[in-house]
């Protein structure tokens, strides 16, 4: 088994038109001010939308390898530190705070998920805000068959292949953690190496809960990243937050 998480090409690649958080991001980002910081930074996806706004931005990432394709990207024009987002002390305050693209999932426990908004809750400034993103976990994806390959992604040109990302689950419904398994596809033919990663499932009542226990006033819930607000049809759960 190989982490997901060192792989930043391959990465790159399954996500390279992955642009739909871009936009509420960057408005956030222009209306609140910097600094600016990112939790679970990854290879640097949106940090380039934060400089070009004229702000400082700092990003931490548990993983070396992708911290270090996002220096390449945008070398000294912002921080990247190598931290964990489940307790991190950087000595300084934000205005914005955010964690987009499901990263927050990667705190498997409540503990963890509550260390990680107590972190958040000591570097945001007293007018500061807190995004944190994530889907609302999908029953039919969470009780699929075991062992059975399902796409996970669509077909994206890597290594001078077309190839795509075919996954396998098993969710432990104590814990609720999803373990995937991915492989890759290419050209037709389903490579043996297989990438993993974790992550822990949160419906909206327990982050009501997270979030207000780590002192964090949520002030829009937003079911989509077009703005429009969560519902009961909705795949994304997206708080805007400040302090308490
Ligand atoms: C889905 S990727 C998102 C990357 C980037 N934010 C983006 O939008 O493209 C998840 C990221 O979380 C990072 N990560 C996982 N566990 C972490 C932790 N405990 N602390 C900090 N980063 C973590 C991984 O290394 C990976 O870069």
């Amino acid at each position: 088994m190989v982490d997901i998480y060192t792989k930043p090409g391959l990465y790159d690649a399954i996500h390279q038109n992955y642009s739909w958080d871009k936009d509420l991001i960057a408005s956030i980002a222009d209306r609140v001010g910097g600094p600016v910081l990112e939790l679970a930074a990854g290879t640097g996806r949106l940090a380039e939308l934060i400089i070009d706004l004229g702000l400082d931005y700092t990003g931490i990432d548990t993983s070396n390898e992708f911290l270090n394709i996002a220096i390449e990207k945008v070398g000294n024009r912002a921080t990247f530190l190598q931290d964990d987002m489940r307790q991190f002390d950087l000595g300084q305050q934000f205005n914005f705070i955010f964690i987009g693209f499901n990263s927050f999932l990667h705190n498997l426990t409540d503990h963890d998920a509550s260390r990680c908004l107590q972190s958040v809750h000591n570097h945001l400034t007293d007018v500061g805000t807190f995004l944190v993103s994530i889907f609302i976990p999908d029953l039919s994806f969470l009780y699929r068959e075991d062992g059975k390959l399902y796409p996970a992604t669509s077909h994206f040109n890597y290594d001078g292949g077309r190839c795509r990302i075919m996954e396998t689950n098993e969710f432990d419904d104590v814990t609720q953690v999803n373990k995937l398994s991915w492989r890759l596809e290419r050209n037709g033919e389903l490579e043996t190496t297989e990438y993993q990663h974790s992550m822990r499932m949160f419906y909206p009542h327990m982050m009501d809960i997270l979030l207000s226990d780590a002192g964090l006033e949520i002030k829009e819930k937003l079911g989509d990243y077009d703005g429009s607000p969560m519902d009961e049809e909705s795949g994304m759960q997206i708080y805007v937050c400040t302090k308490a």
